[in-house]
């Protein structure tokens, strides 16, 4: 499978693409950075630092400072931290992004590996609705488009009604949404079935001392966030599960419905059934247990 992955690294994302490059069926064959956990400058200098850190050389083409109609982004760092990753600072500039920007790269690939290309997007959608206004080819030529966004019956988690990639540019969402390309929603439904613990964090750790190493270190803080907040003690592994939902759809179950997003109001972002729109395979759930295991094993090969 040919993917590319749209990222804003972010603690969850690291190990999203973690999982990608180990898992045997994926070629990961470039990563698009976008605002988001931080400021997108940080995304494609996190984005090249885990590569380097994983041993694989891809392209990385810097995308969206902004979300749709706004004029400044101010991330959450509490949330991934002041650099993205955790408490890491002062995170290396480790080679140089593609010279072409995020909607100019995602269209080539598309049309290079028309019908074979697959998106994972697991930031905000500024860089997919810029490839679609950019390419109108763009939209048949991926062959499908899996998003780590939204909320369909669960909680929103920045606010009650809406998820934070989709809020944090509600415009582009609902663009992408209605452009009428293939694709899968795996929003809080079922990404809040997939837990991971403290425990699950050591594991990776004693298996893979580097890269699981690494994972526990950042996790800490994501960790800290979580207990914070008070939800649980552990965190959701949204990114990777849309990783896995790329490779394994029938881990899933979904509901077949076309999406809309809130553009205003106490439930701006939300992600709402819209019946005229071109159906979404939206994940309402997954087989938790399997997701969390094959994370876990597929990161402890390497090392
Ligand atoms: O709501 C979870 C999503 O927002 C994840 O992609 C996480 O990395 C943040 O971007
Ligand atoms: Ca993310």
């Amino acid at each position: 499978m040919k993917l590319i992955i749209d990222t804003d690294p972010g603690i969850d994302d690291a190990i999203a693409i973690a999982l990608a490059h180990a898992l045997p069926q994926v070629d990961l064959i470039g990563m698009t950075a976008v605002f988001g956990n931080t400021h997108v400058v940080q995304s494609s200098r996190n984005a090249r630092y885990l590569a380097d850190l994983l041993g694989f050389d891809v392209p990385v083409a810097e995308g969206a400072a902004l979300p749709y109609g706004e004029v400044s982004y101010a991330p959450s760092d509490y949330v991934h931290g002041p650099e993205g990753l955790g408490d890491l600072m002062t995170i290396p500039q480790i080679g140089q992004n593609d010279p072409r920007n995020a909607a100019q790269f995602l269209c080539e690939m598309a049309a290079k590996y028309a019908g074979e290309l697959v998106i994972c997007a697991i930031g905000p959608l500024a860089n997919i609705a810029d490839a679609i206004a950019l390419d109108p080819s763009f939209v048949t030529n991926v062959k499908s488009l899996v998003i780590m966004g939204g909320a369909f019956e669960h909680a929103g988690n920045v606010s009650p009604y809406a998820e934070a990639n989709i809020i944090h540019d509600p415009i582009a969402a609902d663009a992408v949404f209605g452009s009428g390309m293939t694709i899968t929603m795996v929003g809080l439904d079922a990404t809040m079935k997939t837990l991971l613990t403290p425990t699950d964090f050591d594991d990776l750790e004693k298996a893979a001392p580097k890269i699981g190493g690494f994972i526990k270190r950042i996790a800490d803080f994501y960790l800290g966030f979580y207990r914070s907040v008070g939800v649980i003690d552990g965190c959701p592994m949204h990114d990777a599960l849309a990783v896995l939902a790329c490779t394994d759809p029938e881990k899933f179950t979904f509901q077949m419905t076309g999406i809309k997003v809130t553009q205003s109001g106490d439930e701006i972002g939300a992600t709402v059934a819209d019946t005229t729109r071109k159906p979404v395979a939206v994940a309402m759930g997954c087989d938790a247990v399997w997701a969390v295991d094959l994370m876990k094993t597929q990161i402890s090969g390497l090392g």
